[in-house]
């Protein structure tokens, strides 16, 4: 396969985006159902540009939490695939997402990272742009040049009881039925009075799609994983349903007592369900007991189970009694990721008094890490000659196939929209079941 990135590359001509197309349809035909992917899909530069372009620069994708930006002029900038954005707390103290690329000749304004500022000027010319993006300063243009015209491109974010998600597209898929999902089920969680914790970005060298595969099953878990097994049910069914066996039915009726709903809730690239950790645990902890003193959740002072929220392509949340945990990855390369994980606890909440940040991340912390061992090594064995795709379980990795399917559908809607001439812009993202 030669190296025509899908819609990357601005000078592809038509034929060679729908040759390029044609190629990637047929080799995901060749996937037998239930499957892992061809080697390609993991492997290949070409497929990397056709998933940072047509996928993260499509789909939703949650950054983060509002809470890290609480006072107008903080930022939070990061890339996405090739692609510099930012989000960043006006004076009126609205949210607001704009790509992170100057007006002028575009340089990254911003550096990745988060950090607060009167205004946003960008080191190369000082171009200087107000909170809610509009330019305010550029030096030595002439006379008549048009500041409206040059503001900040803004970026669609979408804000849900306080969990930060955006989307590169002009047109994102919709939103609505995700929040109706999401939002009365995070709301008790009230983030709004929470604060970031801690935050790590672990290079990983695997493609995404093994991170993420990795990241929806726990057939792993077992044996990889002896901190998250002391207080994960690992067993719990793949769309962790609380509907079987008696503890869990009693899990859901003492939550749904307390108005808490357990779902689960799920759409097209979503999946929202609260579950009960192992017998007498109340936290992901090396001891089943809180990390934090002060819970986030009123609710039997934090004794409500894990609340998992994720979405396609890249992402999911653990909502304890105590602490939220996020991990979001982003592809760096065909075999490189970049996850980032960050840990949210009660604002009152002292560090130091009422948790330690080195025992708060420790269960999360080690299992990332584990993770990313095992997404490495999947990385090496699928690069060989030997690899095939291989099958995967209906009953332990049901998510995964769920979000591999999800993928090729992705993928096949995309290459029928080339197909079908779709002049050279970019493909729009079709939702699929
Ligand atoms: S590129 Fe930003 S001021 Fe010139
Ligand atoms: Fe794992």
């Amino acid at each position: 396969m030669t190296h025509v990135g899908f819609v990357a590359s601005a000078l592809a001509s038509e034929g060679e985006r729908q040759a390029f197309a044609r190629r990637l349809g047929d080799l995901l035909a060749t996937r037998p159902a239930g499957h892992s992917l061809p080697q390609a899909f993991y492997t290949d530069p070409a497929v990397h540009d056709f998933d940072i372009e047509t996928v993260f620069g499509q789909c939703w994708l949650m950054i983060g939490f509002e809470v890290e930006l609480p006072r107008p002029g903080n930022y939070l900038a990061l890339t996405i695939g090739r692609t510099p954005i930012m989000l960043v707390r006006g004076r009126d103290a609205a949210l607001r997402g704009f790509f992170n690329s100057c007006r002028h000749r575009g340089a990254q304004i911003c550096a990745d990272g988060a950090g607060r500022s009167a205004r946003i000027t960008c080191p190369y010319h000082q171009w200087t742009y107000e909170l809610d993006g509009s330019l305010v300063h550029a030096g030595a243009m002439p006379e008549g040049f048009d500041k409206g015209m040059h503001g900040l491109k803004p970026l669609a974010v979408e804000v849900v009881a306080g969990a930060i998600y955006v989307s590169l597209a002009d047109s994102p898929p919709d939103f609505t039925a995700f929040r109706a999902d999401l939002e009365p089920m995070l709301a008790p969680f009230n983030l709004k009075d929470a604060k970031l914790a801690h935050e790590i970005t672990l290079v990983e060298k695997a493609n995404w799609k093994l991170v993420m595969e990795n990241a929806r099953e726990c057939y792993h878990c077992a044996a990889c994983h002896p901190e998250l097994g002391i207080t994960f049910p690992i067993g719990i069914s793949p769309n962790f349903s609380a509907d079987e066996g008696a503890r869990l039915a009693a899990y859901r009726d003492r939550m749904t007592a307390a108005g808490l709903t357990v779902g689960p809730a799920d759409g097209p690239w979503w999946q929202c369900a609260r579950f009960p950790l192992n017998e007498g645990c109340v936290s992901m902890s090396m001891d089943g007991q809180p990390l934090v003193k002060k819970p986030l959740i009123e609710a039997y002072g934090g004794d409500t189970g894990s609340f998992r929220f994720a979405i396609e392509p890249h992402n999911f949340c653990h909502a304890l009694g105590d602490h939220v945990f996020m991990f979001s990855a982003y592809p760096t390369g065909p075999e490189e990721t970049i996850v980032v994980a960050k840990w949210l606890v009660h604002k009152d909440a002292v560090e130091g008094v009422d948790y330690d940040v080195p025992t708060l991340i420790h269960t999360w912390d080690q299992t990332n890490r584990q993770d990313r061992d095992l997404a490495e090594n999947n990385q090496r064995g699928v690069n060989g000659r030997g690899y095939m795709p291989g099958p995967y379980s209906q009953e332990a990795e049901a998510l995964v196939l769920r979000f591999v399917d999800w993928y090729a559908a992705h993928v096949a809607a995309t290459v029928e929209t080339a197909l079908a001439g779709v002049n050279g812009t970019s493909p729009t993202l079709v939702e699929v079941a």
